[in-house]
């Protein structure tokens, strides 16, 4: 529009109420919010049609200026009340569509949630702790890293004795520390923090410099046993261990002591349950002995008792380790140790 002309006032009345039906009607032909927004910006925005329009008012004759504002004005409300009625018509179908296409079938069956699994030798390791807590026994921790006085020379075996071949070591860079070769030095540090009567059991992972195979690892579990009070003897370290076993392989199974050698007991026995796989008579599964050794163990020797700061005059105990993989594996007809370390699937999943 030039704005020299002299525009008349019915011109520019016509102009706007054909706005006004233009844009009404077009605001209720639009299919979406998008549309409808880019609708109200051509038709009432700071460049848009209505204001263009109404740069004509310039020309117009003083008196007649107000009366094309009114109908601005209506025209205005007007194609805004349009914009508001179609948009709230479009919102709600948008919000009906989505509702629809986003409802949850609650009749589908659930994704099956993976859960996971204690490993078998954590597993059994509760399993023994269960069993020994019926006896009052309650469980410690000691440290994995420990240092050779723990490890060997407060459990009576000198840094020269031979007995030190049993546990082939490993050393860490810090010289005096060593990876524990057996939960055993847990008894001096249970026997130095704690007053009798203890029972304790230890679990924890042993590891030692060995050539893997079937049934030797670098890395495996131990669970250390150890009850000192006054008065105790290995007539109550048979009983105990008797319950141990008719709890974990079945009531009535036959056990025997045989005589064994710690240095950190006396005497010292290697504890044997009859053989699950033939009961007792002799199969190739027990070396046809008919016989399961489950543990090492016996009467804790004096010298060990006062290197954990308690008088061996008063009193006595009994401490006996056991691997819970051997466990494990003897209740499970498991053939090869390396099993519980490699993670495979196929193995620890059978243990749900
Ligand atoms: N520590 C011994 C080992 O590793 C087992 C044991 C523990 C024996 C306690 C006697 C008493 O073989």
């Amino acid at each position: 529009m030039d704005e020299d002309d002299v525009v008349d006032l019915a011109q520019l009345t016509g102009d706007l109420e054909r706005l006004q039906a233009d844009a009404v009607s077009a605001a209720a032909a639009t299919a979406d919010v998008d549309a409808l927004e880019a609708l109200e910006l051509d038709v009432l925005g700071r460049k848009g049609r209505l204001t263009t329009i109404l740069r004509g008012i310039g020309g117009l004759p003083p008196e007649d200026r107000p009366r094309v504002g009114a109908v601005a004005n209506v025209v205005r409300q007007a194609v805004e009340a349009a914009l508001a009625e179609r948009g709230a018509v479009l919102r709600s179908g948008a919000l009906e569509t989505r509702l629809r296409n986003e409802t949850i079938d609650v009749t589908l069956p659930g994704r099956p949630i993976r859960r996971g699994t204690l490993h078998p030798s954590i597993q059994a390791m509760a399993e023994i702790a269960e069993i020994f807590a019926q006896f009052g026994f309650v469980v410690y921790e000691s440290d994995e890293i420990e240092d050779d006085l723990t490890n060997f020379q407060k459990l009576n075996i000198p840094p020269d004795h031979p007995a030190r071949d049993l546990w082939d070591t490993l050393y860490v860079d810090v010289p005096g520390l060593l990876l524990r070769t057996h939960t055993s030095p847990g008894q001096i540090r249970v026997m130095e923090t704690t007053k009798p009567p203890i029972r304790a059991l230890l679990p924890g992972r042993c590891f030692r410099y060995e050539a893997v195979d079937a049934s030797h690892g670098f890395e495996f579990f131990q669970v250390e046993g150890l009850m000192v009070d006054e008065g105790v003897t290995l007539g109550d370290l048979r009983g105990l261990l008797d319950q141990f076993a008719h709890a974990m392989f079945g009531a009535g199974k036959k056990t025997r002591f045989r005589p064994g050698y710690y240095p950190f007991t006396e005497p010292s026995v290697a504890f044997d349950v009859e053989c699950l796989v033939c009961g007792g008579s002799g199969c190739p599964a027990c070396g046809r002995s008919g016989w399961m050794t489950i543990l090492g163990a016996g009467m804790v020797h004096p010298v060990v008792l006062q290197y954990g700061g308690l008088d061996p005059e008063r009193y006595q105990g009994f401490a006996f380790g056991m691997g819970p993989e051997r466990i494990k594996m003897l209740k499970h007809g498991i053939t090869d140790l390396r099993l519980f370390l490699e993670n495979d699937l196929r193995f620890l999943e059978q243990f749900r």
